[in-house]
């Protein structure tokens, strides 16, 4: 499939995106600052399996940092599950008692309950073995995105 180009000049803060790109759903979420900030600490850190991004599979190599992107605000993802192909859902609110005590914000497979935070990497005792994807991407300018 050809690369695809987005606008992300109006999204705001929080707001999320899907778009197509090659018959799979893609996010692009334009993370706040509170978010950015929950990605880097050390008490969701630990509770991940990958939070390094260590399996080369699953992000291109510039996307192997902190937020798992080029931009640290705009994230990027291929919007299935790993585990058994599902489409996660975009949970951002802060205690979600329903998906987990400590919930911080992120994304739940209602499948089989796999719980990834907002940068896709996956939380440890959920049945999805590795991080969501990040797929190839890149700028033409400040604020136009593309996919592929
Ligand atoms: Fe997502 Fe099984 S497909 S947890």
């Amino acid at each position: 499939g050809a690369p695809i180009q987005l606008d992300v000049s109006e999204l705001e803060p929080g707001e999320q995106i899907t778009a197509e790109w090659r018959g799979q759903p893609i996010w692009v979420l334009k993370r706040d600052d509170e978010m950015l900030r929950t990605l880097a600490s050390e008490n969701l850190l630990d509770r991940l399996r990958d939070p390094d991004s260590e399996v080369r599979t699953q992000q291109p190599g510039y996307a192997k940092n902190e937020m798992r992107s080029l931009k640290p605000e705009y994230f990027i993802c291929i919007a299935i599950c790993t585990h058994l192909g599902c489409v996660p859902v975009y949970r951002p609110e802060r205690g979600a008692p329903d998906i987990d005590k400590d919930w911080q914000g992120g994304y739940f497979c209602p499948c089989h309950k796999s719980k990834f935070d907002l940068a896709g990497r996956v939380f440890k005792g959920v049945p999805a073995p590795v991080n969501l994807v990040i797929p190839p991407h890149s700028y033409v300018d400040e604020e136009t995105l593309v996919i592929g």
